[in-house]
């Protein structure tokens, strides 16, 4: 075993894609283990999108890394040393090791690393994919948040990504019509022949619209929304009444200086339950609510305030009012 970690550590933060050096690679010596530590030596790297954001400035739902820290990242390791009985050589864990070939791993941090069981005909590598973050990502998107229902439609963006993937095929497995959108028609293949969506849309073509409307003739009940941007809008447009978006990701966005999908991205990072509604749907509680709220008035807990003007010529300028803020409480013209 060596002396040395290698370690990409977070030298600058990236304007668009990285470039050559915002990733430093330094060697340091490995620590010498205290009691209660083990050292691991990290096999594999899980590449997230989420990783992009992390080395922004601004914090998200994890501080963001720090500059000459090293690059956070998820992964798989083996224990090959240990001093504490949480761990014993040859335990493989997954969690966040860091870009760096060896990690040490406190006992105190053990929940923050979950020991990989040996399965049978399971690579290690499933436990960073489908049985790892993005598979698990992909299924309580679609159990808990979607909700698919059979015969519904449901589209998914970055369709053949890693969680894309996964998530399109829960929603065959609850009898949906799934539809996926991808950037290339080998993927679009893929999903189509192997994975048996029902259509595969590559969104670099230029008729990917015309293409999305085609394969969607029902509307689009559920968006299992990966990308943001020009996609989430052209299926936001073919959602029909009463869908769910699951918004797992925006990641047009992760390397862009997009302030309204920074903003829109609040409603994913802070976990926030977005419903539309309209009022007409409560008409048959109409009155029960008049009555509540008349008692409320009656009583002197609520207050109400009108702004009235006079003569039905006046409506046009009344109007602007609703726009300009010449108005306190309800708006009404005397006619
Ligand atoms: N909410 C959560 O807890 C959570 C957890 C895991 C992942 N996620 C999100 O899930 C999404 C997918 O992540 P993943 O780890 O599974 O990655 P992935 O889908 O395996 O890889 C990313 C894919 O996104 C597509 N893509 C990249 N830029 C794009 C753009 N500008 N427009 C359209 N498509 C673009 C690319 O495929 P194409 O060739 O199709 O463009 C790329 O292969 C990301 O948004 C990620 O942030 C969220």
């Amino acid at each position: 075993m060596s002396n040395t970690n290698r370690q990409l550590i977070l030298r600058s933060r990236p304007k668009g894609l990285l470039a050559s050096g915002d990733l430093q690679l330094v060697e340091t010596a490995l620590p010498s283990l205290v009691d209660g530590q083990a050292l691991a030596r990290v096999k594999y790297l899980s590449m997230d999108p989420t990783m992009r954001v992390w080395m922004a400035e601004r914090d998200s739902y994890l501080p963001a890394v720090k500059l000459g820290e090293v690059m956070r990242c998820f992964g798989l390791a083996e224990i090959v040393d240990s001093k504490t009985p949480e761990f014993k050589k040859g335990d493989k864990v997954v969690g966040l090791v860091g870009v760096q070939e060896y990690v040490v791993i406190d006992e105190r941090d053990k929940n923050n690393f979950q020991k990989v069981p040996p399965v049978p005909f399971v690579s290690d590598t499933a436990f960073l994919g489908v049985l790892g973050i993005t598979g698990l990502t992909a299924y309580f998107g679609m159990t808990d948040v979607a909700k698919p229902e059979k015969g519904e439609t449901l589209v998914v963006s970055a369709a053949a990504g890693a969680t894309g993937s996964i998530a399109g095929q829960i929603g065959k497995i609850h009898g949906c019509r799934v539809v996926g959108i991808a950037g290339s028609d080998e993927k679009c293949r893929w999903l189509t022949d192997d994975l048996g969506f029902e259509a595969a849309v590559n969104y670099k073509q230029p008729d990917w619209k015309e293409k999305l409307a085609a394969a969607t003739p029902k509307g689009i009940d559920i968006d299992y929304e990966n990308v943001g941007g020009d996609i989430m809008h052209a299926v936001l447009e073919r959602m029909n009444l009463h869908g769910r978006v699951v918004l797992c990701g925006l990641i047009s966005g992760y390397t862009k200086e997009d302030p309204a999908l920074e903003s829109f991205g609040m409603i994913l990072v802070k976990r926030l339950r977005v419903q539309g509604f309209i009022i007409l749907d409560y008409a048959p509680k109409f009155m029960e609510a008049a009555m509540q709220l008349g008692k409320w008035k009656m009583f002197g807990k609520i207050k109400d305030r009108e702004t009235i003007v006079e003569g039905l010529a006046k409506t046009p300028e009344a109007i602007n009012r609703l726009f300009t803020g010449g108005n306190i409480g309800k708006l009404i013209v005397k006619v």
